[in-house]
């Protein structure tokens, strides 16, 4: 049965998913964009969309099981974030970089402010640093989007172009994240982009943590931080920035609601399904690609490999050598007391995967240029052939680069075991 809801100018209406919502009369403003009537707005599990009532309005409601409307005779966007948009438009600021721990708004603050920007005709780009939130492109992926109008959700917003991480956290990929964050901060400037809103991630407490903040606003050197906090609770990254940046902190919504682990699954599998929509098997070559965040490829060739199949016990398929890595594919696992003892005697790393461990693997793909084309899953190495088959909704028939990641994704979307880092 459907809710009908009459609100009055000012009030609000926190329509929470999986719902359904028409606007029947009136006007509304989700997120700074302005809705009329006959929009009609789908609000997935695991989000709410307050909608806040322009004038008198009438609003069709069908919820799920899940689903849920409150009317409230308030208006549930804070004045400071109205205040700060107004601020943007009228400044020089070009970059902003929102700072908070999870679930304060940062996506949503994002949003706001690229719907007020565009609508003032300010082309606006957004990057998505919230590799395990992402509202930008696929889950894992630094995003890059440029707006030009408003839009009810920034994942309607295209991708423009990513920096591929290939984990559901930044915790062990610092250093990729930084890298992410410079390429994609100059390729919206070479987008034209005149304002830059850059969304990051929850990861604000511990050494890590502080460390990737300091590094990404030293690298990004924004024109304005925002900080979105509760109480006082990432104070310690105010007091890093506010002698050298503009800095400002914003209220959080009262009426924002933490997302449970569940929920952000869910989020986060739907966008793996999105993402491997239409997918297809794609042969790449892969002496003819370059190999990111692998040692594959690094080392020459073994074409003799009887004395390490006698030292591990095992069957070896593939094996490369260099310098510093031994890199063995085996047909089964390798005790890890074999490999240390090997590793000591040749003094050097060794690494031993089976095929098992490498199906599945999340990876980024690019095309000769860098750009980034899409995600994929890998499905299988032909060693013999030097060919990778990988499960992709990617068009592009040229691959230039690929990433491995570090999860494994089922074709459902669901996230499997993590590769270790440095592991093959
Ligand atoms: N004023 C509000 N009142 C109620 N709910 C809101 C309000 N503003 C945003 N929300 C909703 O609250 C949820 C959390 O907000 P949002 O996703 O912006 O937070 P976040 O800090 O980006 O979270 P995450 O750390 O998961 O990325 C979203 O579903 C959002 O639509
Ligand atoms: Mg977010």
């Amino acid at each position: 049965m459907p809710i009908m809801i009459e609100a009055e100018e000012g009030d609000s209406i926190l329509v929470s998913g999986p719902a359904k919502a028409s606007l029947e009369r009136g006007e509304v403003e989700l997120f700074g964009k302005r809705c009329t009537p006959k929009t009609e707005l789908k609000i997935p599990y695991g989000k709410c969309f307050p909608l806040i009532s322009l004038e008198n309005c009438l609003l069709k409601v069908i919820t799920g099981s899940m689903g849920e409307v409150k009317h409230l005779k308030e208006k549930v966007i804070p004045v400071d974030w109205y205040e700060i948009s107004e601020k943007l438009k009228k400044d020089e600021i070009v970059t902003s970089v929102i700072l908070g721990e999870i679930d304060v708004g940062k996506s949503s603050l994002a949003t706001f402010l690229t719907n007020k920007l565009t609508s003032s005709g300010f082309r606006t780009a957004v990057i998505d640093l919230d590799i395990g939130q992402s509202d930008i492109g696929p889950p894992g992926v630094i995003g890059l989007t440029i707006v030009k109008e408003p839009l009810v959700s920034l994942t309607d917003a295209p991708l423009i172009d990513g920096y591929f991480i290939g984990d559901n956290t930044p915790t062990g990929h610092l250093l990729q994240v930084i890298v992410g964050a410079s390429k994609m901060v100059k390729r919206a400037l070479e987008e034209k982009a005149e304002k830059i809103i850059v969304n990051t991630s929850g990861m604000v407490y511990g050494s890590a943590a502080r460390v990737l903040k300091e590094k990404k606003i030293e690298i990004i050197e924004p024109g304005l931080v925002i900080v979105l906090q509760r109480e006082k609770e990432i104070e310690h990254l105010v007091s890093m920035f506010k002698r050298r940046y503009r800095l400002v902190s914003l209220t959080v919504p009262r009426t924002l609601k933490r997302r449970s682990r569940e929920q952000r699954y869910f989020l986060r599998t739907s966008n793996y399904l999105r993402q491997l929509k239409n997918q297809r098997i794609l042969t790449i070559k892969m002496d003819e690609t370059g190999l990111k965040e692998t040692s594959f490829l690094t080392g020459r060739r073994l074409r003799n490999v009887e004395r390490f199949e006698k030292y591990l016990g095992t069957s070896i398929i593939y094996g490369e050598e260099s310098s510093d890595c031994l890199l063995l594919v085996s047909t089964s696992k390798v005790e890890k007391e074999r490999i240390m003892s090997l590793q000591e005697s040749l003094k050097k790393e060794v690494k031993v995967v089976t095929p098992p461990e490498l199906q599945n693997l999340y990876l980024g793909l690019e095309n000769r240029e860098g750009k980034f084309i899409g995600v994929g899953l890998l499905k299988r190495i032909d060693f013999n052939k030097g060919e990778m088959q990988v499960l992709t909704s990617s068009r592009e028939e040229e691959v230039g680069y690929v990433t491995f990641g570090y999860l494994k994704i089922s074709e459902k979307g669901e996230e499997l075991l993590k590769r270790k880092i440095g592991s093959f």
